[in-house]
């Protein structure tokens, strides 16, 4: 075993001038380990050889070893007999010299210090915050609600909006694996056939259709409710769980409406009247709406119902969630006694495309946090999932759901006047007309 030095390096005691001082610097050791392969001498020792010098010893090395490791961190003097100011150059033979200078103290390619202490701190937090880390990711993963309902939906239509993609396309995936005949709502009809395609294979369930629908256009809305009316005489579910959120900058649909509450909002709430009529005929029958926690962060300004040219666009996601459930609300109370039930929910904090918008570079934690802790497509499905099918809320009606389970709203959402109010603006703003249905 040998381990060769530059001579430069050993500079001590004695004063230097300045310009010696930077060349001890820039001095560079080399530490060579050759660990003897016959067994005998298994404990590996360290040596310096000053009379190499850096060149010859390179030399050397380069026809000799596999792989070289540069280490940045100071030497140990100790090891090395070098300069703490020196900086080393390890030079691993084969896997098995990597072993052992593993063993001797170059883990993980750190070297051992006379900061020993901070390196050894450093590397404790490092493996606390990694172990915090992945138990919050655990946690959130293992009480995370999951649907255990095996209701089959044979004979059972359901519409579901945004279908092509995220939770929607998870839920459509499941209620087809039941038997239902699944119509996929989109506006994207590319991307809807290939899932479409995809959940026939995956579920052997031919009945999934897929019809356009942009929610953010009305007449486009009114196109697809006309065409559901023609040919469906029943509707046993409808999902409302098409989504947007906008970045900073908004935008207004084609008929003057800001698009994220024109698509969140006021396209559910027209499509929910022009379909009424088919869902009361088809009772019991259910409307389930994707609503959101985020809700919270808001609230609904009853003089700004269509909010052109507010900023930034993103806060208006959480209002349109929030119009969402006084909608929710509002509509399960007019619906009282026609067994057309309507519950909403809060899917929880997904890893899906409704991210897309969130500008650089803001995008980067939040896709680290997206993919480190929030839940699939499919977890977060499974609340919508639980209200399309399951027995246990079969007659419960007006209700906020979140992990399979009720949850509770807060006091704002609870305003029943603020909700009627809502309705009012929202029938003049979607342009509802009296020869449309009423609710
Ligand atoms: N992800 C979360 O953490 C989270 C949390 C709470 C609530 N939610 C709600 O969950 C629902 C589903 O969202 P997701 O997370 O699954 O996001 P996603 O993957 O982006 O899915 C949203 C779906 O809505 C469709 N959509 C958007 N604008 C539309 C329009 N104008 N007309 C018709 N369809 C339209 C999208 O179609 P394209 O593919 O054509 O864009 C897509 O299929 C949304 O209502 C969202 O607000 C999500």
């Amino acid at each position: 075993m040998t381990i060769a030095s530059n001579n430069n390096c050993k500079h001590r005691g004695g004063k230097e001038s300045e310009p010696q001082k930077k060349e001890q610097r820039k001095a560079t050791i080399i530490a060579a380990m050759t660990i003897p392969m016959s067994g005998d001498d298994p404990q590996p020792r360290l040596h310096t050889d000053p009379s190499v010098s850096e060149q010859a010893f390179k030399a050397k090395v380069a026809s000799s070893v596999f792989h070289s490791i540069p280490f940045h961190s100071a030497p140990n003097p100790q090891l090395t007999g070098a300069s703490p100011k020196c900086r080393p150059v390890v030079v691993a033979a084969n896997y098995r010299s990597i072993r052992d200078l593993n063993r001797m103290g170059f883990i993980f390619g750190w070297l051992p210090t006379e900061h020993y202490v901070r390196d050894i701190f450093l590397l404790t937090l490092s493996a606390a915050i990694a172990a915090t880390l992945m138990s919050i990711r655990f946690y959130l993963r293992i009480t995370a609600g999951r649907c255990f309902t095996e209701t089959k939906m044979e004979g059972k239509t359901v519409i579901i909006t945004g279908a092509n993609s995220g939770i929607g396309k998870e839920t459509a995936k499941d209620l087809a694996g039941r038997g239902a005949r699944v119509i996929m709502a989109c506006r994207n009809l590319e991307t809807a056939n290939a899932v479409k395609d995809e959940i026939i294979k995956e579920t052997n369930n031919s009945k999934i259709l897929v019809k356009k629908l942009d929610l953010g256009s009305q007449k486009s809305v009114r196109e697809f409710a006309a065409d559901i009316v023609k040919t469906e005489l029943k509707i046993d579910v409808l999902i409302h769980n098409a989504g947007m959120a906008l970045a900073f900058r908004g935008q207004t649909s084609e008929d003057g409406v800001e698009l994220t509450m024109a698509t969140n909002h006021y396209g559910p709430f027209l499509l929910t009247h022009l379909l009424i009529d088919v869902l009361k005929k088809s009772a019991p029958a259910r409307i389930v709406i994707v609503a959101s926690e985020l809700y919270r962060l808001s609230s609904v300004n009853l003089n700004k119902l269509n909010p052109v040219g507010s900023f930034p666009a993103a806060y208006l996601y959480y209002v349109s969630k929030f119009a969402n459930i006084y909608f929710a609300r509002e509509l399960a109370k007019r619906l009282e006694g026609t067994r057309v039930t309507v519950n909403f929910l809060h899917p929880g904090m997904i890893d899906s495309g409704i991210w897309r918008n969130v500008p650089f570079p803001l995008n980067l934690p939040m896709m680290a946090i997206t993919k480190g802790f929030f839940k699939t497509t499919k977890a977060g499905a499974q609340t919508t999932i639980y209200l399309a099918t399951s027995d246990e809320v079969a007659n419960v009606n007006g209700k906020y759901f979140m992990d399979c389970k009720e949850a509770t709203l807060n006091a704002a959402a609870l305003d029943e006047e603020k909700g009627r109010k809502i309705w009012e603006e929202s029938l003049k703003i979607a342009k509802l007309t009296p020869q449309d249905p009423k609710i």
